[in-house]
């Protein structure tokens, strides 16, 4: 058997490269090694565009990032968190200059940009490719920390010890698909950390890059992990809508920065929906242009900044700028075509401030984990935010427990005795197809219970045949994102029919309106193999 390592970090996004960065600052000896399942910068935060929100202008305070991210988390955020993550944003955005990123600077501060649903200018920024900037300083610094690094490996679950028959037990690694090689090999490691971002691919349209396809959230759940509040997906209202551009995101600065979204016929339409226009909470423009959109029978809504001088766009949207250019959209004289896209996935695998879950010596942090933050709906800029300030936090307790963590017992290698190669690969590709098709057409912004037991059918379908060809088949990249975007797909829909209101995120035409008597309650789901080391920490709903 390998070596344990020390630590397994299963993503190398903002969350991933911050444990793995911050334990080794603390303990320089500790074995670390980093998982992506393409190359080290392929995930979400490499795209990120706004920035990244902290109260650090000065007419802003933290208890207004506070008041701004509890409104828009529609009464389901975890106040202490919300405090605890806010709080440590100074701290987040120092640590990341220290790490070489270079932020966008204006007489001798920091500019700050704003998007919906801040009442202030907080989000700081590295033009409009902030994640950009964020992510290759981070790669710099892992490549120089002395972990080791595994590109092109995709975790296929976590190893959980089983005691006496029961399931309950830590979490003593992961198999792990080397993509290059064909094989499957045992990494055995004390402490295992997802960090493997979430789940938009689940959908048809969505923002995010080919690999958020909700692994870790799925290989949580597998491994006797509470995942929670899966309904809330969070559709960016602003993606380029053009025959030539795959998943590109308008960033909301534009809208922040003035940026007026139109009918075909040039029009406004955001006040009639909302009273703060362009800048309301991203829930409420997605669904506004989505009625649009229906109400006219048009394919897109338009986003224009054209009234600004040109050089204030390029200055501040150089990225968008360009890549619009070479489409034949000239941003500074045209209004950009866009459509609301999967962007963010709210919900994942219960974690709290530290990462822990309900695993012991698991850990999730980043887009992955649910820790009461965001809520029925994340404000903008605040899950970069997120990763540094839980990554911290994690990597920090991480460090500290190290030596009391044992070694993990011999594990058996990965068996594929029983299996054989697929002759139908084609099948998976079908069901990938249709599983992202149902998903935007029955369980995307708009919802209805109708709507989501179509879905719901055909996810129970889909379940037992990819079971069945998982058994069967040796497995490849793509069978185990399949396997994963079905599992993800079903607790999105049972969540989604678990609630009987509409809130943040969640709207559902059976149910138009919050439930107001009942007081607000996360949607939790219980693997059949629960049994925690943590109490619960709330309302938890049968699967
Ligand atoms: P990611 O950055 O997505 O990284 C996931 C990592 O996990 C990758 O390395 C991937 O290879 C790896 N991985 C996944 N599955 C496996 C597996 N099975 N085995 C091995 N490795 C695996 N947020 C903001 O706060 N501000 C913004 O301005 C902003 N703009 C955005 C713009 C776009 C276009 C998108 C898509 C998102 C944006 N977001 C923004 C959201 C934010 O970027 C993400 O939520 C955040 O970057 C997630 O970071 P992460 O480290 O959790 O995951
Ligand atoms: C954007 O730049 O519009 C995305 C910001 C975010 O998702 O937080």
């Amino acid at each position: 058997m390998t070596d344990a390592y020390d630590v397994l970090v299963i993503g190398s996004g903002a969350a991933g490269l911050t444990v793995a960065l911050k334990v080794l600052v603390a303990r320089p000896d500790a074995r670390v090694a980093v998982l992506s399942k393409m190359d080290l910068a392929a995930g979400s935060t490499m795209h990120a565009q706004g920035g990244i929100a902290a109260a650090i202008g000065g007419a802003d305070s933290p208890s207004f990032h506070v008041a701004d991210t509890l409104e828009a988390g529609a009464g389901l955020c975890d106040r202490e968190m919300v405090e605890f993550v806010v709080e440590h944003g100074k701290a987040a955005i120092d640590w990341l200059i220290d790490q070489g990123v270079a932020f966008d600077r204006e007489g001798g501060l920091y500019h700050l940009t704003r998007e919906g649903g801040h009442s202030q200018r907080r989000v700081v920024h590295a033009a409009d490719a902030t994640g950009r900037a964020i992510e290759t300083s981070l790669v710099d610094k892992v490549r120089a920390s002395g972990a080791v690094l595994m590109e092109d490996h995709i975790a296929v679950d976590l190893i959980r010890e089983r005691l006496d028959g029961d399931r309950r037990g830590r979490c003593l690694g992961a198999y792990v698909l080397d993509r290059a090689r064909g094989r499957v090999d045992l990494l055995p490691a004390r402490t295992t950390v997802l960090a493997t971002g979430g789940a938009s691919r689940v959908y048809l349209y969505s923002s995010n890059p080919d690999g958020s396809t909700g692994d870790g959230i799925a290989m949580g759940w597998r491994a006797g992990c509470r995942v929670a509040n899966m309904e809330f997906s969070q559709f960016h209202p602003t993606c380029l809508y053009h025959p030539g551009a795959k998943s590109f995101l308008i960033t909301e600065a534009v809208r922040g920065e003035g940026g007026r979204l139109l009918r075909p016929d040039g029009t406004r339409f955001m006040e009639d929906y909302d009273k703060r226009g362009e800048l309301a909470p991203r829930d409420i423009v997605a669904r506004a242009i989505d009625d649009v959109m229906k109400r006219l029978g048009c394919d897109c809504v338009y986003l224009d900044i054209s009234h600004k001088p040109a050089d204030f766009i390029i200055a501040h949207f150089p990225t968008i700028h360009a890549t619009c250019l070479s489409l034949g959209i000239d941003i500074t004289r045209q209004p950009i075509p866009v459509v609301p896209a999967a962007h963010f996935t709210c919900g994942g695998v219960l974690a709290d401030r530290e990462g822990h879950t309900d695993v012991e010596n698991l850990y999730a942090v980043g887009e992955v984990a649910c820790t009461g933050l965001h809520g029925a709906n994340r404000l903008a800029s605040n899950s970069l935010l997120e990763c540094v300030v839980v990554g911290t936090a994690a990597g920090a307790a991480i460090a500290r427990r190290l030596d009391e963590v044992p070694p993990p017992p011999a594990i058996p290698v990965w068996d594929e005795s029983w299996v054989t190669d697929s002759d139908e690969e084609v099948v998976v590709a079908h069901n990938w197809d249709e599983i992202r098709r149902f998903m935007w057409d029955y369980v995307g912004i708009v919802r209805s219970t109708k709507r989501l037991e179509r879905a719901k059918h055909r996810v129970k379908l889909l379940l037992g045949e990819i079971g069945e060809y998982y058994g069967s088949f040796r497995v490849t990249d793509d069978l185990l994102e399949l396997r994963n975007i079905i599992t993800v797909a079903d607790l999105i829909v049972r969540s989604a029919l678990a609630r009987k209101e509409s809130r943040g995120l969640h709207f559902t035409l059976d149910f138009p309106e919050a439930d107001v008597i009942a007081p607000p309650q996360n949607t939790i789901l219980v693997p059949k193999s629960f049994s925690t080391h943590r109490a619960p920490s709330a309302v938890e709903a049968a699967p």
